[in-house]
């Protein structure tokens, strides 16, 4: 079974493999606005989406579309700067493929980062939330078809998608660097409109502290393949109906994650250098 998959799968892999010279240890998603860490990366091997087997290519401003390999912190890791998302148009099953490359290039920790809306009242623009654990209200999941035996079980486990290991590695580094990190649930909801105020107060009740439109499918089925998951949000805006005459922009979630773009890749640094890497 998933037979195509698996030869795509081991493609992919061994065209990667052909251009790195070492076993990446993490593997870290940038969001929205985020890529300014990938400038950070020693040594960098960067390979265009589009150069890679069976890998969809990004069509959303401020995500690079690059897949860049190197050394940050002591750690080699394998950063993907620009994601793909379901609004794309792309199936979550393309959505989620870098994920079992990873996999397959014997990484067992993902870093995934986004850009979200604050629904908790407590939550500000340009601060930065430890994921909890998730909403997923994307009317799918990535594990629908047929199961793929050699990369988990059909009916896996979800009590613990982000490893409470690397959230109290992240809490750490907040407070060593002095940053505030907030920590809460995440909805992911399809997108491309933003939320209206209704929908909002919906996924506050929801118990929802943030929404965004990415994250979920990649932890889903990092956590099926028994990756461990870390998931930290930027709150580039309150979202939407909360704050008077607010609109909501694209720009304005850029403009946002600009302005914490130190502190972002202070904190993601840190935590890189302080999570231990299984072999
Ligand atoms: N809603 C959904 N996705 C987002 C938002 C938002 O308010 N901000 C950044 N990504």
């Amino acid at each position: 079974m998933k037979n195509d998959e698996n030869l795509a799968l081991d493609e992919t892999t061994k065209f990667i493999q052909s251009k790195i010279s070492m076993s990446p240890d993490i593997a870290v998603v940038l969001g929205s606005g985020l890529a300014p860490l990938a400038e950070l990366i020693e040594e960098p091997t960067v390979i265009d989406y589009d150069e890679i087997p069976h890998f969809a290519t990004s069509t959303v401003e401020g995500h690079a579309g690059k897949l860049i390999c190197g050394k940050l912190q002591g750690k080699y890791i394998v950063c993907m700067n620009g994601r793909f998302h379901f609004y794309e148009g792309y199936g979550l099953d393309i959505i989620t493929y870098p994920m079992k490359v990873f996999k397959q290039l014997g990484i067992q920790t993902l870093f995934l980062t986004n850009a979200v809306g604050g629904i908790n009242t407590q939550f500000k623009a340009g601060d930065f939330m430890i994921i909890s654990d998730h909403l997923n209200l994307m009317g799918s999941n990535p594990l629908i078809g047929p199961n793929n035996d050699l990369l988990g079980t059909r009916f896996p486990d979800m009590t613990e998608v982000y490893s409470q290991k690397l959230r109290n590695i992240a809490e750490e580094a907040g407070k060593k660097l002095g940053i505030k990190l907030q920590k809460g649930v995440f909805c992911a909801l399809t997108g491309p409109c933003y939320e209206t105020p209704a929908e909002i107060n919906m996924l506050r009740l929801l118990g929802a502290d943030a929404v965004g439109m990415s994250t979920v499918p990649e932890a889903i089925v990092a956590n099926y393949m028994k990756m461990e998951v870390l998931g930290i949000s930027c709150v580039t805006n309150a979202a939407a109906g909360m704050e008077d005459g607010q609109v909501l922009s694209h720009d304005d979630v850029k403009k946002t994650a600009e302005l914490v773009k130190n502190d972002f890749t202070r904190l993601v640094s840190l935590i890189i250098k302080n999570i231990e890497v299984k072999k």
